[in-house]
């Protein structure tokens, strides 16, 4: 006889459609989480420049971040009685994250970030939304995951406004 979940709210034997929709959405962040942390890792080692240091160690942190935001996504996924799924499985989509043709090129970094951070934010959005009166505890993972990721956006929007104010943009 097959185990049964035994459990209520989102685990329970009846929420077995939703729940898989929501694990859907929950592999997808955990895709743009890793995509995240790859397009990081070239962003803070590839730019030149005196102005690229600021960006460099920002991104350097958020590396950490994003790659624990990942690991948060998965360990959900498996409560939920989904399954981490493997590389092959990976498509990337951050076109706008890739190395610019000039490593001094750095606006083109901090805009690729704005995007990879605003594109975040939207679907979590929508994950927190689906989660209403469904699964509070997702929802309360990805809300804080969604401080962190505004936070990021912020940070970056700075970034700019100061290119901006000098008409390097
Ligand atoms: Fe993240
Ligand atoms: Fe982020």
């Amino acid at each position: 006889m097959a185990v049964r979940n035994s459990s209520t709210g989102i685990l329970s034997d009846d929420k077995s459609e939703q729940r898989e929709q929501l694990i859907g959405m929950l592999q997808k962040a955990y895709w743009m989480e890793v995509e995240t942390v790859m397009s990081y890792i070239a962003g803070s080692i590839n730019p030149d420049g005196v102005r690229a240091q600021e960006i460099i160690e920002s991104l350097q942190e958020d590396i950490q971040e994003e790659l624990g935001h990942a690991q948060q996504f998965a360990r959900r996924i498996k409560e939920l009685y989904g399954v981490v799924p493997g590389s092959l499985d990976f498509t990337a989509e951050q076109s706008y994250l890739q190395p610019p043709e000039h490593q001094t090129d750095i606006v083109h970094v901090i805009k690729g970030v704005i995007e990879a951070e605003k594109g975040a934010i939207e679907h979590y959005s929508r994950i927190i939304e689906f989660c209403d009166g469904l699964d509070w505890v997702t929802q309360d993972m990805v809300i804080a995951i969604q401080h962190d990721e505004e936070g990021h956006l912020r940070l970056f929007e700075g970034f700019i406004r100061e290119f901006e104010a000098e008409g390097l943009v």
